[in-house]
């Protein structure tokens, strides 16, 4: 027990790369994790445990880890009450229904009295509850999709994020029944030594998120394109504006939200702009 935080990661899989490029970002100096079960940050009194997905809500209740970064599904397949802090806008994917390709199956009510091959039959059976669909699920561990071919169940209840491993098993996506992503779980009783480091992490959490939503750009414009310029970036402040030698333009610098990039740069092209780079954000202090 050496005091440090303890933040349960996901050892390998969807979430493991992204959850320590996140901790990364927050200026934690975290090396030699290979294979090892757990690490400290040299800069920060964290220490990093790898582990396997479906244990890490329980190890956060338990208070074996203080926090941890997993995806929505498994928490909510758990069922365990801790709350979601923060959603962390990485690892995406849907849990959706799928059937053999060759199937027709246009309304859910044609899943009553069928089998449905899943490894989240918590989720799935509370979403057959609420639609009124008695289906037989089928729990199973690992490679979901070659359930109906292999003839355990009619149909699957899988995670999808590219499609691909429903495509190349000829099954088709029918229903979205939970949209997952990474999030940031917390035990619910830190004492005070950890809450403060916890607060300091979260801070730089929350920096990295807000950073990752804006974009910073610098372009050159005509001078009597000012005005239009500004009215088409909706920065938090106005932007930089700084003169150049030619005199006839105009260097303009500001910070945009990465959802309208493009929006906004083909704006700004009609506008007369040019030159136009964007740089990442790595933090947005406020
Ligand atoms: C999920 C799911 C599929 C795959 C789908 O597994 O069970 O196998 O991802 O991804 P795709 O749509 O990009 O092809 P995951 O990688 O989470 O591993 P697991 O099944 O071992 O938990
Ligand atoms: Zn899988």
């Amino acid at each position: 027990m050496n005091g440090h935080l303890k933040i349960a990661v996901q050892k390998k899989g969807r979430l493991a790369d992204k959850s320590l490029e996140l901790l990364k970002r927050c200026g934690l100096e975290i090396e030699n994790y290979n294979e090892r079960l757990f690490v400290s940050a040299r800069n920060f009194d964290l220490d990093i445990l790898f582990l396997r997905d479906d244990d890490i809500p329980e190890y956060v209740q338990d208070g074996v880890a203080d926090i941890g970064i997993v995806g929505e599904n498994v928490v909510r397949e758990k069922r365990s009450n801790l709350s979601i802090e923060r959603k962390l806008g990485f690892s995406k994917c849907r849990l959706m229904l799928a059937s053999p390709e060759n199937i027709q199956l246009d309304a859910l009510k044609e899943l009553s009295g069928k089998s449905i091959a899943t490894s989240h039959p918590n989720i799935l059976s509370e979403f057959l509850d609420e639609n009124k669909i008695s289906a037989k699920v089928i729990q199973i561990s690992g490679s979901v999709e070659i359930a109906p071919s292999v003839g355990i169940a009619d149909f699957i209840c899988d995670l999808v994020s590219t499609g691909n491993t429903l495509k190349f098993n000829k099954l088709k996506q029918r229903w979205c029944i939970f949209e997952s992503e990474a999030v940031l779980i917390k035990n619910n009783s830190l004492n005070n030594s950890k809450s403060d480091l916890y607060n300091n992490l979260l801070k730089r959490i929350d920096s990295s998120l807000t950073a990752r939503k804006s974009k910073y750009i610098m372009m050159n414009i005509p001078k009597e394109s000012l005005e239009s310029v500004t009215k088409i970036i909706p920065s938090l402040k106005s932007p930089t504006v700084l003169p150049l030698a030619d005199e006839t333009s105009l260097a303009v610098h500001a910070v945009i939200p990465t959802d309208k990039f493009w929006e906004i740069i083909d704006e700004l092209k009609m506008n007369g702009a040019s030159g136009i780079l964007s740089l990442p954000i790595e933090n947005m202090i406020s």
